[in-house]
């Protein structure tokens, strides 16, 4: 029923505790819902690819990039830059929260598809590391902007490699008929373009090939793409420096997942990159914070319907998205440790929202439970908080983060006030 362990959360005395905070504490004070993030996991997640990578050595010319839209609470980022990370954003948002933490902007790099006009200025007076642009009428604008600004703007090129990352077809990004980069046997094509345009420095490549890859074979498919594509673009007087291999590692959702081996997928960046004189770039998200945040919820009622028991919740698919979007697991465990005697039955785990759709699990095999009893999804960290909405008039939880036996509101709960407040009455209806 766990995925014990994990890195920050842990049975003490009875009851699930975050970096040695009890649960029961948080919730009584701040209410539920509320995400509850581990500073001990969070390092823990960083220690991986610093192990893996060998961050530490003064050789090592890799920057890890945090993809800031797994969970970009200001906390968060600060604890990933304390550790060493630059960032990766996919707006004017992320990239003004990464500069709120303390991600300087030299060390911020800007990925995304549909990029404003607005947001390629804010990136390029801002003098942000590096572009990475998705297609031939981005390269056009960014010249234009980096032209009117009088500055030249530092370009990597994604590259679309027609490789099926084998993933959930909606974080899928890497086939031909995705939305994302730039097709492979057009690279040369576009590098060219980038490299007549005024206002533009060509000197990178781009991968992304999907999210929550548990196995290294598609990275190994996708980057052995590169080599070739360097050494094509050199001999056409492209000098690229730098290379971004996009997200990271998968992550263990379910007990039975296989947890993912960062010594080959570090193997399989070296191999890849080896002899090929670039900077190498990674840009994760969900591997480092996935597994460092819980959502913790209430039952409100425990409902016995004619063929089903339900445990309503007072989270709902407007807090954590991920099980009615993708059909995703997350685990879910009572915060009084269950005796391990006791019964399992199949509960369907919903939310007060009016949708079917507000369902987090079907058939799960849970201890009892009674109206008032906590519970904890587990590997909510990432992809959890952000794609939060206010759907129902639903206002947002409250964060709190955890370190080392303390902890703080990291961000508090929204109010129904502040929703009221953002709206306004056209004056034909008023009074
Ligand atoms: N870089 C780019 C260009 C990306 O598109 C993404 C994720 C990342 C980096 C980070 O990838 P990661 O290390 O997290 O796998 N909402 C979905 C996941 C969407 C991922 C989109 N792109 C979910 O909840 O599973």
């Amino acid at each position: 029923m766990s995925c014990f362990p994990v890195p920050g959360f842990a049975y003490h005395d009875g009851v699930l505790t975050a970096d040695g905070v009890p649960l029961t504490e948080i919730a009584a004070a701040v209410g539920t819902p509320v995400y509850v993030y581990s500073t001990a996991g969070l390092e823990a997640a960083w220690r991986a690819y610093a192990d893996a990578f060998a961050l530490g050595r003064p050789d090592a010319r890799m920057d890890i990039c945090y993809a800031l839209k797994a969970k970009s609470t200001l906390a968060v980022i600060r604890t990933r830059a304390r550790l060493g990370a630059g960032a990766d954003v996919v707006s004017v948002g992320e990239m003004r929260r990464a500069m709120a933490a303390g991600i300087p902007a030299d060390r911020i790099v800007f990925s995304g598809v549909g990029k404003t006009r607005d947001e390629l200025a804010a990136a390029l007076k801002a003098g942000i590391h590096q572009i990475n642009v998705e297609s031939l009428p981005e390269l056009d604008l960014l010249s234009a902007v980096a032209t009117e600004l009088g500055v030249t703007a530092p370009v990597a090129l994604r590259i679309n490699p027609d490789v099926d990352a084998g993933t959930h077809g909606k974080i899928s990004t890497g086939r031909k008929e995705d939305k994302f980069g730039i097709d492979f046997d057009h690279a040369g094509e576009a590098f060219a373009r980038a490299k007549a345009l005024p206002g533009l420095r060509p000197l990178g490549i781009a991968l992304h090939i999907g999210s929550q890859l548990l196995s290294v074979t598609p990275f190994q498919r996708a980057f052995g793409k590169i080599g070739d594509l360097v050494h094509r673009l050199r001999a056409a007087g492209i000098g690229i420096e730098r290379l971004d291999l996009g997200g990271g590692l998968g992550v263990p959702y379910r007990p039975e997942d296989r947890t993912p081996d960062y010594a080959a997928y570090a193997k399989v960046v070296r191999e890849a990159t080896s002899g090929l004189d670039c900077h190498v770039t990674l840009e994760p998200g969900r591997s480092l914070v996935a597994a460092a945040g819980i959502l913790l919820s209430r039952v409100v009622y425990v409902k016995e319907g004619l063929h089903r028991r339900f445990l309503v919740l007072d989270g709902a698919m407007n807090d954590l998205i991920r099980p009615s979007l993708y059909d995703a697991w997350h685990t879910i465990l009572p915060v009084k440790e269950p005796d391990p005697e006791a019964p399992l039955s199949p509960m369907y785990v919903v939310g007060p929202v009016c949708e079917t759709g507000d369902t987090f699990a079907r058939e799960r095999p849970l201890t009892p439970m009674r109206a008032g009893d906590l519970v904890a999804f587990l590997t909510a960290g990432a992809y959890g908080a952000v794609m939060a909405g206010t759907y129902n008039s639903r206002p947002l939880v409250p964060e709190v983060l955890v370190a080392r036996g303390g902890w703080e509101v990291v961000r508090r709960r929204q109010t129904v006030a502040d929703l009221l407040e953002m709206e306004s009455m056209p004056a034909w209806l008023t009074p």
